[in-house]
C-alpha cells in the first residue's frame, strides 16, 4: 500500500506541476504585447521629411555606406577629390539617379509590408515593424556627379581629433542607407533587398549594426540605457524648428527639410569601466547612473545647473564631466542624438562594445562641431571611450506623396 501511495503521490505531484507550468506559460503568453501590433506597425514613407530622423527610434538598425561603382577607392584619403571628365560625371549622375529610384520605389513598398519587385522572398517583408529607410549623401558624391556647388558648406569629413583612433573600415562613404525597424529580420531583409537592387551601381563600403531597448520591453517613453548602464538621450532639442531640419536660411535650397548626420562609431571599454565605482561614474558623467538625474537635481528631466557649488565651493557637476563639456553654451549648439548600442566581433573572440553615436542637425559646423571639439579637448568619459569610425552625410528632404506620383524620387533636388 505504501508503494502504491508513493507512486500515486508522485503521479499526482507530476500532474499538479504540469498544470502549474501550463498556467504559467499561458499567463506569460498573455503578458506579451500582441505580436501583430509590433510587427504590423507602419511609418509612412512619404512626407516632407525623411522618416527615421525624428521618428521615435526603433529597436534595431543598420547603417550602410556605399561608394559609386567605378569611383577611385579613397579609403586611405577620404578627402581626395578625383579629377573627372564630363563623361565620368554624367555616368556617375546616371548611376546615382538609378540608385535613388530603386531605393525610393522599393522603400515605399517595404515600409507597407510589401515586397520589392522581383523579390523571391515576399514572406520576409510581411512584418514592416515600423521600418524606415533614410538616405544620405557623402561629401565626395557632389564632385562625382559634377555638381560641387550643391554641396552644403558643412558637408565634409570631421577634422582629426587626438582622441580618435579611426579605422578605415568605418569611415566616409558616398551614400548612406540607414535602415531601422523593431524586428531584426525586417532590417536584415530590407538591407539585403535594397543593396541587391543597386548591385553594379554601387560598391558596399561599410555596414554597422546597432540596437536599442526592445519594443514592449520597457515603458514606452523611457530613455534607453547604453552599455555603460547610463540613461542616454535625455536632453534633446525640439525637432519642430530649424535645429534638426534645414530651414530657409541654410545655404542649399534643395536641402530645405533635409538634415545633417554625423555618425561616430565609439568603442566603450567595458573592462576598465567595470573597475570604476558608482560615485566616480556619476561624477564623470555629471548625472546619476541609477536615475539619470543631474547631480544638481533629483529626477531625470531636472535642469542641469553648471553653476551650482557644494559647501567647499566646488562645482557640483565637475567642469570636466561629459554633461558639463557637452551642454550647449549657445542656443544653437543643439542637435538630436539617436545613439544605437553595438556589440560586434572584434576578431579576438570577445565582443567589442560601444555606441553608434548618431547626431542630426541642420548645420554641422554651427551646432555639432563646437560640442565635439570641447569633448575632444577634455571629457572624463574619454578615459573609457575611443572613436573608431567617423562619417558625415547630408540627408535630403523627404518625398511628398504628390511628388512621388509625379515621378519624383528621394534626393531628386540634386538633378534640377
Ligand atoms: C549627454 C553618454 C558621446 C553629446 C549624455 C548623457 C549620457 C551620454 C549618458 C546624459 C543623458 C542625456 O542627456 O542623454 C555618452 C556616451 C558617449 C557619448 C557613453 C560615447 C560613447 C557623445 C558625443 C557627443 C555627445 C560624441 C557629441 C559630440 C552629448 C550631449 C549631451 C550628452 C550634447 C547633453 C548634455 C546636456 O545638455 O546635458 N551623453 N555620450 N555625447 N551627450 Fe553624450
Amino acid at each position: 500500500a505504501a508503494a502504491v501511495g508513493v507512486a500515486g503521490g508522485a503521479a499526482l505531484t507530476g500532474c499538479a506541476r504540469a498544470d502549474t507550468d501550463a498556467d504559467a506559460a499561458a499567463k506569460a503568453a498573455e503578458a506579451l504585447p500582441s505580436p501583430t501590433a509590433i510587427g504590423e506597425a507602419q511609418i509612412p514613407f512619404h512626407g516632407e521629411r525623411q522618416a527615421g530622423i525624428a521618428t521615435p527610434p526603433q529597436a534595431h538598425c543598420v547603417f550602410r555606406a556605399f561608394d559609386l561603382a567605378g569611383a577611385p577607392d579613397n579609403r586611405r584619403d577620404y578627402a581626395a577629390t578625383p579629377r573627372l571628365g564630363g563623361d565620368d560625371t554624367k555616368r556617375f549622375a546616371a548611376a546615382l539617379k538609378g540608385v535613388l529610384r530603386v531605393w525610393t520605389d522599393d522603400g515605399a513598398r517595404l515600409v507597407r509590408g510589401e515586397s520589392g519587385l522581383a523579390d523571391m522572398d515576399p514572406e520576409l517583408a510581411e512584418n514592416p515593424a515600423r521600418l524606415t529607410l533614410t538616405v544620405g549623401f557623402g561629401p565626395r558624391l557632389f564632385d562625382l556627379i559634377g555638381r560641387p556647388e550643391l554641396r552644403p558648406r558643412w558637408l565634409r569629413q570631421l577634422p582629426a581629433f587626438e582622441i580618435d583612433d579611426l579605422d578605415d573600415r568605418f569611415n566616409g562613404g558616398d551614400l548612406l542607407l540607414h535602415i531601422a525597424a523593431d524586428d531584426p529580420l525586417t532590417v536584415a531583409n530590407a538591407s539585403r533587398l535594397l543593396s541587391a537592387g543597386v548591385r553594379g551601381l554601387v560598391v558596399s563600403r561599410w555596414t554597422q549594426q546597432g540596437f536599442r531597448k526592445a519594443s514592449g520591453a520597457h515603458p514606452k517613453d523611457m530613455t534607453q540605457r547604453n552599455l555603460f548602464g547610463q540613461l542616454d538621450g535625455t536632453v534633446q532639442p525640439d525637432t519642430g524648428g530649424d535645429l534638426v531640419f534645414c530651414g530657409a536660411d541654410e545655404d542649399q535650397e534643395w536641402m530645405r527639410g533635409g538634415s545633417g548626420l554625423v555618425l561616430r562609431r565609439i568603442v566603450m571599454n567595458m573592462a576598465t569601466w567595470e573597475e570604476v565605482d558608482p560615485p566616480q561614474r556619476d561624477l564623470s558623467l555629471g548625472r546619476r547612473q541609477s536615475t539619470g538625474a543631474p547631480l544638481t537635481g533629483e529626477h531625470e528631466f531636472d535642469p542641469v545647473d553648471l553653476d551650482a557649488k557644494d559647501k567647499a565651493g566646488l562645482e557640483v557637476i565637475p567642469p570636466q564631466s561629459h554633461v558639463a563639456r557637452a551642454h550647449a553654451r549657445t542656443p544653437e549648439e543643439l542637435f538630436l542624438r539617436r545613439p544605437f548600442n553595438f556589440t560586434s566581433d572584434a576578431g579576438g573572440g570577445d565582443p567589442e562594445s560601444g555606441l553608434l553615436f548618431a547626431a542630426y542637425c541642420a548645420n554641422v559646423d554651427r551646432q555639432f562641431l563646437p560640442v565635439q571639439e570641447r569633448l575632444a579637448e577634455a571629457d572624463l568619459l574619454n578615459t573609457w571611450t575611443t572613436p573608431t569610425g567617423s562619417a558625415v552625410f547630408a540627408l535630403p528632404p523627404g518625398l511628398g506623396e504628390s511628388q512621388a506620383e509625379a515621378g519624383g524620387f528621394l534626393g531628386d533636388g540634386l538633378f534640377t
